[in-house]
């Protein structure tokens, strides 16, 4: 009984004794890697290389999106929420937007590189383009957006109001 004791507790207590933290807070950098990491915002990567790195990876490299991820397409559709009252607002307090890593300034260069019509946006950009500051980006990314999908259907609404083709990639569901 004693020996069959002492076999069930090893047999527990194994696991602990072998598990370790990950990752390792005794780790060292691999060799020629010690220089630590510099943040995106201070990297000076061109604007084309800041969407690759922060925005790609969920709305694909030419702003496809998709449907089965929940996000939204971009591309010849982006520039259709400059045309109504609250978009412009919108297009910054996105959470990818504005809790990207990316500072201000780089983020409204971002925003106004999407937003051409030879860029993402085409052939939705509204006549008369006013770019975005980096003020304006900073003014407008520090108050969050507390109902995003009630938000974005308000904004498709008056889209459709206005004739406009819902090309978003989501059937124009929020
Ligand atoms: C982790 C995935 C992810 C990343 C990274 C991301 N987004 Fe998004 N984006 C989404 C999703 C999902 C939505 C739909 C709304 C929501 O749930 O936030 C969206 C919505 C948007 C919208 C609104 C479009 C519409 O039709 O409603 C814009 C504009 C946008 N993102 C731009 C960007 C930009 C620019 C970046 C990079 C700085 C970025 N996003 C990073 C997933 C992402």
């Amino acid at each position: 009984m004693r020996a069959l004791i002492i076999a069930l507790a090893s047999a527990l207590l194994a696991p602990l004794a072998l598990a370790r933290a990950i990752p390792d807070p005794n780790q060292k950098h691999a060799p020629g890697n010690e220089a630590p990491q510099t943040p995106i915002a201070q990297a000076g990567y061109s604007t084309p290389v800041n969407y690759q790195l922060q925005c790609a990876g969920c709305h694909l490299g030419d702003g496809t999106g998709s449907k089965v991820n929940d996000t939204p397409k971009m591309k010849d559709f982006v520039g259709n929420f400059l045309k109504v009252e609250g978009g412009r607002e919108f297009l910054v307090r996105v959470p990818g937007m504005s809790q990207s890593a990316l500072n201000d300034a780089q983020l409204a260069d971002l925003l106004n590189w999407l937003l051409r019509e030879d860029g993402m946006a085409g052939k939705s950009m509204p006549a008369h383009y006013q770019p975005y500051s980096a003020d304006e980006v900073a003014r407008l990314r520090k108050v969050s957006m507390l109902n995003l999908p009630d938000t974005r259907a308000h904004l498709i609404e008056q889209m459709r109001a206005l004739g406009i083709a819902i090309e978003d990639g989501m059937n124009g569901t929020p």
